[in-house]
């Protein structure tokens, strides 16, 4: 794994979109796996103003969300899908599972079939939720996990509760790519930013591997780069080590 520690949240987000652009300028083709939350959105804005400039095009590339919620029409507010809808306006095909498909279980298995007959993930963006969550992957979530209908815990219902206008709004299960499935991806890129993750990417980085903090389950994939800025960084012991 390369852990790069960077400035500020800009520069996490500036170093992204060169990863990005760098894997669709070697790829044209590629196939991304994308995440919601706080931490990418500058990622995301940076890639639309480099795509606005004519920098880069990502006519022929693809993208998946990692996860989604699940009962709930894809058009609610708070739904991942609306969450791209809003920040991420490049024109390039990015697919979500279906949040009322009849059989959630046999959605979810479809989409990550879907993901691996388009090729594959070149690069899966990830953040880690504040419990060490990746995706819907919540602690105790094996690393052999695929693509499965989860229950999402209390702390990451919280967190969206403002989204969704509500906690009792926000779906209590959703569907999400296993950690194997993220694993399969051909290059990982972990995004972490603020004080608020210091402790969780301390943990993630330099605790056991375990299920526990199923972004630790991470380390293992052969081609991850972990971008963080100073104060995600701050609790790690030897950034300069690595
Ligand atoms: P955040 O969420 O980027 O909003 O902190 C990360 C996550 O839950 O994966």
């Amino acid at each position: 794994m390369r852990i790069e520690v960077l400035s500020d949240a800009t520069a996490v987000a500036h170093r992204a979109a060169d990863i990005v652009c760098d894997t669709v300028r070697a790829k044209p083709t590629a196939v991304f796996g994308l995440p919601t939350g706080q931490t990418p959105i500058a990622t995301y804005d940076e890639l639309q103003r480099r795509v606005r400039a004519g920098q880069i095009d990502f006519a022929r590339a693809a993208a998946f969300a990692v996860d989604e919620f699940a009962g709930v029409p894809s058009s609610t507010a708070g739904m991942n899908s609306m969450f791209f809808r809003t920040r991420l306006r490049i024109p390039f095909p990015l697919h979500l599972p279906e949040p009322r498909a009849p059989d959630l279980d046999a959605e979810i298995r479809a989409f990550a079939d879907g993901i691996r007959s388009d090729g594959g993930f070149d690069l899966c963006l990830l953040g880690i939720g504040a419990n060490g969550h990746i995706a819907f992957n919540e602690p105790g979530s094996p690393a052999d996990s695929r693509a499965r209908v989860v229950a999402l815990t209390e702390e990451s219902r919280r967190a969206h509760a403002e989204s969704f206008g509500s906690l009792d709004a926000v779906p209590r299960r959703g569907m999400t790519l296993g950690i194997a499935d993220l694993l399969d991806a051909r290059a990982i890129l972990v995004l972490a930013t603020g004080t608020a993750k210091a402790a969780i990417v301390a943990r993630t980085i330099e605790g056991p591997t375990t299920a526990d903090v199923p972004a630790s389950c991470l380390r293992s994939h052969s081609n991850s780069t972990w971008l963080l800025d100073r104060e995600a960084a701050a609790r790690l012991s030897r950034t300069d080590a690595r």
